[in-house]
């Protein structure tokens, strides 16, 4: 199995890339959050640039519905000595799907094919594509999955919900059984990826899933790709409980101070801090009290007294659960 970092704008920065993949590592690969500005800002260039990406194999994502911007990107990209671009056709937001992009542009079939034309056709890098199966209705997948197919794709990401599903209800398996039939490109699985049971159940009904890409499981739970390959290889051990907690615990105090590093005041670096919070806190037991003194921090020494009571007092939840 090949597993994917899922990108998650403003949460997989390249501060919690790098130091995830120093922690725990053991991704196949790294995507970053979407770039949307032809002039990258300096957000978006700081994530792409190959000093900050050492030892990962990183595609950068773009998020556009205009063939010059993203040729320009991309050339941009390969200037930074990358081979492979992702094109982000899943995000559900309404900002962006009001302006026709992410998950707006499967609304638009015709102009989403003419847009991949001239993509493939000018391209220097190779291109990826992460996907939802449609905006409003099943039965818009099924034309999607034929444009899919005049392409040489190098990777279809499926996300199986549609737009207007945004993270709710359950992923439609079946759409991705449908692109397993019809298409010869490798494909990837992404969606609720959250423990080793959830990946067996998704795994029960798509046999021949073999890349997963993964969230807010992730998020949730740092440690949960161990966790994958030790439920599904004997070769990789679970670490004990204080290993993780002491695992999480450097992991957490890199990612602070590298937000330090990089930001300007307390109040940006905690606003990051608490963003991951809402995930985070997951990995314990009966967090709520302690999450609400996080989150009530004004500075950065509140904020540590804060996170150490939890890691001193909150158990962590035990594996799987
Ligand atoms: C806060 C947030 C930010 C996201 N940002 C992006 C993004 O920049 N690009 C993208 O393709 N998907 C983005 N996604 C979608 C995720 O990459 C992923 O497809 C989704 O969370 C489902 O996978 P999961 O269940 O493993 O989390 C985002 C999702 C969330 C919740």
């Amino acid at each position: 199995m090949k597993y994917y970092l899922a990108p998650m704008e403003g949460l997989t920065t390249y501060n919690f890339r790098t130091n995830w993949n120093r922690c725990y590592g053991g991704m196949d690969k790294y995507f970053t959050p979407f770039i949307s500005n032809r002039h990258m800002n300096s957000r978006e260039r700081n994530d792409v640039l190959p000093e900050h990406n050492v030892g990962m194999y990183t595609v950068p994502q773009i998020l556009t519905n205009k063939a010059e911007e993203f040729l320009s990107l991309a050339e941009q990209l390969a200037g930074y000595g990358y081979h492979e671009v992702n094109l982000n056709l899943g995000c559900p937001s309404g900002t962006v799907v009001a302006r026709n992009r992410g998950a707006g542009f499967l609304g638009t079939p015709r102009e989403l094919e003419n847009f991949l034309d001239e993509i493939f056709e000018k391209c220097p890098l190779e291109i990826s594509i992460k996907t939802r199966i449609g905006m409003d209705y099943m039965d818009e997948w099924a034309p999607l999955l034929k444009i899919y197919q005049k392409f040489p794709i190098k990777e279809l990401i499926i996300h199986p919900r549609l737009q207007k599903e945004g993270y709710k209800g359950t992923p439609h398996l079946e759409a991705f059984a449908e692109a397993v039939e019809a298409l010869q490109c490798p494909l990837c699985y992404n969606g609720d990826i959250t423990s080793p049971e959830s990946l067996t159940q998704i795994l029960t009904k798509l046999p021949s899933i073999d890349t997963v890409m993964i969230g807010r499981g992730i998020l949730q739970n740092p440690g949960l790709l161990q966790e994958l390959k030790a439920a599904s290889t004997e070769s990789v051990a679970l670490p004990s409980c204080e290993e993780r907690l002491a695992v999480l615990k450097e992991f957490h105090t890199s990612l602070l101070t590298g937000y330090q590093e990089i930001m300007s005041g307390d109040t940006n670096t905690l606003y990051k801090m608490k963003d991951l919070w809402t995930f985070l806190s997951h990995s314990f037991e009966s967090p709520d009290k302690y999450v609400k003194k996080i989150r009530k921090a004004t500075d950065a020494s509140d904020y540590k007294l804060a996170v150490n009571a939890l890691f001193r007092e909150c158990a962590l939840q035990s594996e799987n659960s």
